[in-house]
């Protein structure tokens, strides 16, 4: 049988979105500041430091991770990640902010590339929700060159306190 090029192309795709499917494991990072819980009035700056995830159970070898971070009204499971060009991404409807999309160095003294490194500061956004709702700040990072292939989602999750 010849196979014809549509026949290709689909066996193609579907190998494309079987090998970029991403796997949620329990290993994440550290969010060290804002403090969990803290009170953020809209507009207000608040700093922010994530230490990722040591090598991990994955024995992972990358020098840089990717990461996305977000706000959520509830806290995200492996259900809400999906994965968009080989890096670990929130599903739409499961965040109310993006703050949007770094890198964070694994070996220390390691120059900005990319997309660069996480900024200090975020600004809380203006949100449809009531004062004194907790939100979930989520830091979902892409562990990468990993001895099994292929990538792994860590999510690690925080809280802060949306302050009308
Ligand atoms: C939001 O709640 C805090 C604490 O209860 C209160 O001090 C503040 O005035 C409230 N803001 C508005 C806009 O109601």
């Amino acid at each position: 049988m010849q196979l014809s090029l549509p026949t290709i192309l689909s066996s193609w795709a579907v190998l494309a979105t079987l090998c970029a499917s991403q796997t949620v494991v329990p290993d994440h990072g550290t969010t060290t500041e804002p403090s969990d819980g803290a009170i953020i009035p809209h507009g207000d700056s608040f700093p922010f430091s994530y230490e990722p995830v040591p090598f991990g159970t994955q024995v992972c070898f990358s020098a840089y991770d990717p990461v996305a971070i977000y706000l959520s009204t509830a806290p995200p499971t492996a259900a809400d990640v999906t994965s968009s060009q080989n890096a670990c991404v929130l599903t739409d409807s499961s965040s109310v902010h993006d703050f949007g999309h770094y890198v964070v160095p694994l070996i220390s003294n390691l120059p900005p590339v990319g997309p660069g490194f996480p900024p200090f500061q975020f600004q809380m956004p203006t949100l449809g929700v009531a004062n004194g709702t907790t939100l979930y700040l989520t830091v979902l990072e892409t562990i990468t060159n990993c001895k099994a292939g292929g990538f792994f989602c860590g999510i690690e999750t925080t809280t802060v306190v949306y302050f009308d």
